[in-house]
């Protein structure tokens, strides 16, 4: 019998609030599971209230909609809320974007200066869980002082289209390594009692028409690439939210794709949290609900609220089953329960940015990777040097951050007031670090001037007079729209000019992702800083100067021209508004896969990345024990500094049949003093040596020989090792 709402209110909040013990069975008790504790409230409440909990408000003022204004209740200039059940005890939802920290957008009102961590691929170029677990940790922890206990980070879409202007918030090339990467950040975020959020699922590859575009892929091939990347994060994070995209998915909106939602996601995987919609990917009421959306968010952002009212509707002309209803509050509550949002309410506290600034620090400083150090030209050496020149990228100022959703704005704005676009997706903000000033820090007795590099002849006269030149090269990528692999504004012209006139040459990249780099083999070193954080100027300082040595590796295959490894070409509809279709023809054959296929030989391979130091792997070892195969290495500093090393496990199928010759199996990052040695276990997750069977349902190791390597990169290599597999099916 249903409960009166006095009777549930009773029920449910008189332990809280008279601090008795709680009854048995009562969702109080923290003891019971988060499942009997979502079963308990679900019961209690009303339809109205199951209705208000599966729609969200827009916690901004949004553009083009100049009545609308957010919820008092909802934390403004954010992304998202979703009112709670007060009678109930069941807290608002507050939805803060997002990957690199607390972004949310000053108002007249309010602002939220957040410390931003390096950008997502930077973290993943680590190659380092603690890393990626403590950036989570420490976002997670200002976005509960902010009073959010939803955050939407968690980017994890593969790079699939090295122009896609997203990809600084997303996973890199390879579905291991992003998937273990993007899973410890959410773990670390969800560390605080709030829930996280993996995004955008799935097959959210470029901006170009992404709302119209229908990405075509062979599932199997999904299953072993993107798919792979958000079960293993989910695996690994057990974030409470899912994100569906904005694009189609073989014919079908990603946030009403049953096969993917209902059957994949649900099914196979048993995911127990909620899916929520991107902001404006909905795009009907039945279709969504039962194919597996949980929540509309923001319906304000699609061209009319679908759950609400019209889902009221549909499940009374029997279009919806009741049941899902339930289904969905269930899901909410649940993940609400399991990552302690009853038990641990947020609370809005003070922020300490030191302490957060120097986490990502260490994330930048170790995500950066040394790409060329030619004449061993880095680290530089302060008694050697007189003079030295840093050129261009405002590096007297800051360091460049990405655009979008997930842009956290500074204490003190942008370090660089005025850039263009200062509307969506900007503003273009530098964060406030210089390298330039924490470059003469480290080198006091160092005479170091700074140009801007908009003359490049004037640079290439400075760079001729000092004994280096460091030349900072930016491009700025965001949200909603993809990019030129291009750098802009004539910097290829400038790093030229600088480099035929300079004794040494440094190349500092602070960009999104993969540029074309002309001059690679015309300039002494090249440091990818990728878009490097609130501690960003001194890391890059640290890093050049030799106080922490370089051990990044890429997560992404950095081309020499800007067709090479695609099959498909790129670009947006035909028809402005109208669906047309991007065929992911390459498969689950992404990035450094289609480059080994093809033999098409990169600028600098998935994986590659310097050091101050060298080390040497001796050649794996792979057996078998209860818990599965590993491999195991012995990792060698034979250099005279101390460093980390990514011992980079690949794995072949000889005799073929796999989307590309090889599969990244594993890897295991040392930190190592000259001469030390240290012997790593790498587990192989078996998926890595398998193929996906749609029709079974499984995955399938084929009988045959497996060929396992140790390299630094994935072209280069140590000595192979086979094993003999026998068939092996397995469950999803
Ligand atoms: C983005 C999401 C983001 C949401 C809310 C959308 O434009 O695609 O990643 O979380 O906005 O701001």
């Amino acid at each position: 019998m249903a409960m009166t709402r006095l009777a549930a209110a009773l029920a449910l909040a008189a332990p809280l609030l008279l601090g008795a013990a709680p009854r048995a069975d009562d969702w109080h008790d923290p003891a019971l599971s988060p499942d009997r504790r979502a079963a308990l409230v679900l019961a209690a409440m009303t339809r109205e209230e199951k209705l208000a909990m599966v729609i969200g408000d827009f916690a901004s003022d949004q553009v083009g909609k100049p009545d609308a204004h957010p919820p008092a209740a909802a934390r403004e200039g954010s992304a998202g809320y979703v009112p709670g059940v007060p009678r109930l005890g069941i807290p608002p939802l507050w939805e803060a974007d997002a990957a690199m920290g607390v972004a949310t957008q000053p108002t007249a009102r309010t602002s939220r200066p957040a410390v931003a961590l390096p950008s997502t691929l930077a973290t993943i170029a680590s190659w380092d869980e603690g890393v990626a677990r403590a950036g989570g940790a420490m976002i997670g922890g200002e976005a509960r002082r902010y009073g959010f206990n939803v955050l939407l980070a968690g980017g994890i879409n593969l790079t699939r289209e090295p122009r896609n202007g997203r990809n600084f918030e997303y996973g890199g090339e390879d579905p291991l390594l992003a998937g273990r990467m993007v899973g410890a950040q959410i773990a670390g975020i969800q560390s605080n009692h709030i829930v996280s959020t993996v995004k955008h699922y799935v097959l959210n590859a470029q901006q170009t028409d992404q709302f119209t575009l229908d990405a075509r892929i062979d599932p199997a091939a999904l299953r072993q690439s993107d798919l792979l990347a958000f079960q293993i994060a989910i695996e690994r994070g057990r974030p409470g939210a899912v994100m569906c995209a904005y694009n189609i998915v073989n014919g079908a909106y990603a946030c009403e794709n049953a096969p993917l939602l209902r059957d994949v996601l649900k099914a196979r995987w048993g995911y127990p949290g909620w899916v929520m919609s991107d902001w404006g990917a909905v795009h009907s009421t039945v279709a969504s609900a039962n194919a597996g959306l949980d929540q509309e968010s923001a319906a304000t952002f699609d061209a009319q609220p679908y759950f609400g009212a019209p889902l009221a509707a549909a499940i009374d002309a029997g279009q919806v089953p009741a049941a899902r209803l339930d289904d969905m509050v269930r899901r909410i509550l649940r993940a609400m329960f399991a990552n302690g949002l009853f038990d641990h309410p947020v609370a809005i506290a003070p922020i300490d940015t030191a302490a957060d600034t120097a986490v990502s620090q260490d994330a930048a400083e170790r995500g950066a990777v040394l790409l060329r150090n030619a004449r061993a030209t880095l680290p530089l050496r302060a008694a050697a040097l007189r003079r030295i020149v840093v050129i261009g990228g405002h590096a007297d100022a800051g360091v460049l951050s990405g655009g979008g959703s997930s842009q956290v704005h500074p204490r003190g704005g942008s370090a660089v007031k005025g850039l263009a676009p200062t509307g969506w997706p900007g503003p273009v903000i530098y964060l406030p670090s210089s390298p330039l000033a924490e470059l003469r820090r480290a080198m006091p007795g160092v005479t170091i001037d700074y140009l801007d590099g908009r003359d490049p002849a004037a640079a290439a006269r400075a760079a001729a007079r000092a004994d280096a030149a460091i030349v900072f090269a930016t491009q700025w990528t965001a949200e909603s729209q993809d990019t030129s692999l291009t750098l802009p504004d004539a910097q290829n012209a400038l790093i030229d000019a600088v480099a035929r006139a300079a004794p040494r040459s440094v190349v500092v990249l602070e960009t999104g992702g993969a540029v074309l780099m002309p001059w690679a083999e015309r300039v002494d070193a090249i440091l990818q800083a990728w878009y490097p954080g609130a501690g960003g100027g001194a890391a890059i300082a640290r890093l050049l100067t030799g106080a922490v040595n370089p051990s990044g590796h890429l997560p992404i295959t950095l081309p020499r021209d800007d067709r090479a490894g695609r099959c498909r070409p790129f670009g947006g509809a035909p028809t402005p508004g109208a669906r047309f279709t991007v065929d992911y023809c390459e498969g689950a054959a992404v990035g450094y896969k289609a480059f080994d296929r093809d033999g098409i030989a990169p600028l600098y391979p998935f994986g590659h990345g310097l050091s101050y130091t060298r080390f040497a792997f001796a050649a794996p070892r792979i057996a078998r024990d209860a818990r599965g195969l590993h491999a195991t290495t012995v990792i060698r500093n034979t250099g005279a500094r101390t460093g980390a090393a990514v011992a980079q496990l690949y794995v072949e199928r000889v005799g073929g049949g796999w989307e590309a010759p090889r599969r990244l199996a594993g890897w295991a990052r040392r930190t190592l003093a000259p001469g030390a040695r240290q012997a790593a276990t790498i587990a192989i997750d078996p998926r890595l040596l398998a193929t996906f069977d749609t029709a079974g349902g499984q995955w399938v190791i084929a009988p045959g020989r497996y060929r396992f390597r140790i390299g630094a990169s994935s072209r280069d290599l140590g000595p192979p090792v086979d094993i003999v597999l026998p068939a092996t099916r397995f469950g999803a």
